[in-house]
């Protein structure tokens, strides 16, 4: 039929496009649907202050204003309500009830708690949205925080410092009981759509041991429709999770209806983008660093390599 393998592919690629431009404003994380389409249909996608980004350490700036956090309701399990949900992007825990707040981290408005989510990937070394000097990180949780002199999380999201994000990144390590209630429900939300309501747990149990050491960035929403809103905040302790409880996340839990052929959520994560006119400040001297080579064999062969072809240079010469 087709004269070519070209023609072929390209006749494909719009048999594509016309299936996905009819599915309306569908965004995913694949081919045809993935990140680098987005912005056709989500401009604020195509904007200068998208995240996430790659946060070079030695380029940090310290900035003294950025305190404590002070966090209320983050303890207590009374009147909040956790309903957990598959969104076929994600798996989602929206907090309703009784407020959630945060004040301080150097930004002078109230946040309320309005859901936390993950992005995870297939294999250990990739699934973190931001990154630490290129080393990404097997999973990310961002909780989701609206400015509380807004109504609701809508009122809030296209203004300026409308949201803040606190975003945690994982590392592989033993058990983390902490997570059992959202894993052990994972196969009653196994497809898109599908939610159930969790018994409420504290929610600083998730979180690591030190709050007081993080990046902090203005940036956007890492989804359509991408909206520059955002105050980030990246934890620089990481939470710690096992091997077994991460393949939960890649395996128990798919991205299409129950009616369709199951496809992990996996690789949920967007590419990080151009940090531009932007800076990075660090609340702690300990988060400022040069980085230390993660591929030390790699770096010192190189050097030998080149070391070796000089030599060889010097003595054929
Ligand atoms: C810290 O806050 C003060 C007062 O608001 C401000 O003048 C200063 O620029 C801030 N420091 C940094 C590093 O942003
Ligand atoms: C929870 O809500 C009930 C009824 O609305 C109220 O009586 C109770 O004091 C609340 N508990 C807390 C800890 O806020
Ligand atoms: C936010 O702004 C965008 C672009 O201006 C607009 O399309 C969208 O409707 C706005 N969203 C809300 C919730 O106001
Ligand atoms: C979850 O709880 C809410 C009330 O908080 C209730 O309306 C809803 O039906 C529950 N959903 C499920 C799936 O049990
Ligand atoms: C599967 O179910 C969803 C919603 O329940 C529906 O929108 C979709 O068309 C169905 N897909 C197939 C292949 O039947
Ligand atoms: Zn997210």
């Amino acid at each position: 039929m087709c004269g070519s393998v070209s023609v072929c592919l390209s006749v494909f690629a719009a048999w594509i496009a016309i299936a996905e431009s009819g599915s309306g404003n569908e965004w995913g994380y694949e081919p045809g649907i993935g990140p680098s389409t987005w912005s056709l249909h989500y401009p604020q996608c195509g904007g200068s202050s998208q995240s996430p980004i790659s946060v070079d350490t030695a380029s940090a700036v310290l900035d003294k204003n950025l305190t404590a956090f002070t966090f209320s309701g983050y303890d207590n399990v009374n009147n909040i309500s956790m309903s957990m949900k598959n969104n076929g992007h994600t798996v989602q825990i929206d907090l309703t009830g009784k407020l959630m707040t945060i004040s301080g981290g150097g930004v002078s408005d109230i946040y309320r708690a309005k859901q936390f989510h993950f992005h995870w990937g297939s294999e250990d070394r990739r699934g973190s949205e931001h990154d630490i000097n290129d080393n990404h990180f097997p999973m990310e949780m961002h909780v989701v925080h609206y400015n509380s002199k807004y109504d609701t999380f809508e009122d809030a999201v296209n203004e300026t410092n409308g949201l803040h994000v606190l975003a945690f990144l994982f590392e592989v390590g033993t058990v983390n009981h902490h997570f059992d209630e959202i894993i052990h429900h994972f196969y009653q939300i196994a497809h898109k759509a599908d939610h159930v309501n969790l018994t409420t747990f504290p929610l600083s149990g998730l979180f690591p041991g030190d709050l007081k050491v993080y990046y902090r960035y203005h940036g956007s929403l890492t989804t359509p429709p991408c909206s520059e809103s955002v105050i980030w905040t990246i934890f620089k302790e990481t939470i710690k999770i096992s091997e077994d409880q991460l393949m939960k996340f890649r395996h128990n839990v798919h991205r299409n209806y129950a009616n369709e052929t199951d496809r992990d959520i996996s690789n949920d994560f967007r590419p990080t983008q151009h940090l531009n006119h932007r800076f990075v400040y660090a609340s702690d001297t300990s988060a400022i660093y040069k980085p230390i080579s993660a591929s030390g064999t790699l770096v010192p062969s190189s050097i030998c390599i080149i070391a070796i072809i000089f030599l060889l240079f010097v003595f054929t010469w």
